[in-house]
């Protein structure tokens, strides 16, 4: 039985990816990791490539072998910073905190990750990006930093998919938007969302999980919503 890896597993999305997995393949091993980790949970910090570093490092010395990578961080508001309303908003120091975590994190991370993979090896790799990382379904303007960070995101992965494409066949590359749930990160954004269209972080977990068993052995590069509909760049 192949592993699993989580990245982000104290969110409120990756402990639920986790708790699906015990459930649905309770034989798999699941690498698991938070910012500052735990008993648990190994740390490897976005921000921070030396961190990024040693986590792989540490990878490296474990015997394992992966058939499902997900990356579930992200980052929207801390303290009292979060998504600008207009450009009078933009600050440098908080737009550059987004896009590293956001993007700049996750592709940095897949690199060193990829480089421990055989060039045969089979691997779905899943990342939590964001309908609002879509440019051509911008109509509400704001939160500049968010979605640019999602659309770079976006941007990694299309092009890394068509790199792997040629050297690693067998490793398939999702960007996946979980629809509007219920966690630490859409808590002061949940005002006028009705109640219906709030998910609980299990069922987008769920839900991801199934649209990542359907897209098994269809392109890599895709850019899909919890419910399997593709969405636009
Ligand atoms: N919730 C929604 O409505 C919604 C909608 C669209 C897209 N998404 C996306 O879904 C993903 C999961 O979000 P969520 O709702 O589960 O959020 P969450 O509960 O706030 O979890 C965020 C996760 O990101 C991790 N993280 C933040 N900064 C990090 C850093 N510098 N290095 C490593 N990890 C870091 C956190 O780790 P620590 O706990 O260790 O700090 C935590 O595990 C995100 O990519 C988000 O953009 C969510």
């Amino acid at each position: 039985m192949a592993d699993k890896l989580v990245v982000g597993a104290s969110g409120g999305i990756g402990a639920a990816f986790v708790k699906e997995f015990t459930q649905r393949e309770p034989e798999a091993r699941v690498i698991a990791t938070s910012r500052n980790g735990s008993d648990s949970l190994l740390p490897l910090d976005l921000a921070d490539s030396a961190s990024i570093d040693s986590f792989v490092a540490r990878l490296r010395e474990m015997e394992f072998t992966l058939d499902q990578i997900i990356i579930a961080t992200g980052l929207l508001h801390q303290d009292h910073r979060g998504p600008e309303k207009s450009y009078r908003d933009l600050d440098a120091d908080w737009l550059t905190q987004v896009m590293q975590v956001n993007a700049i994190g996750p592709i940095y991370l897949l690199g060193k990750l990829i480089g421990l993979l055989d060039r045969k090896a089979e691997v779905q790799i899943s990342l939590l990006s964001a309908r609002v990382g879509s440019i051509s379904d911008n109509r509400l303007g704001g939160w500049y930093g968010y979605r640019a960070s999602k659309a770079a995101l976006n941007m990694y992965l299309k092009t890394l998919s068509i790199e792997l494409a040629r050297t690693h066949k067998g490793i398939q590359i999702l960007s996946l938007h979980p629809g509007t749930t219920d966690t630490a990160l859409s808590k002061p954004f949940q005002a006028r969302v009705p109640a219906e269209k709030l998910f609980t972080p299990e069922f987008a977990a769920s839900s991801l999980l199934n649209v990542m068993q359907q897209a098994e052995g269809s392109g890599s590069g895709q850019f899909l919503a919890w419910d399997g509909k593709t969405i636009s760049w």
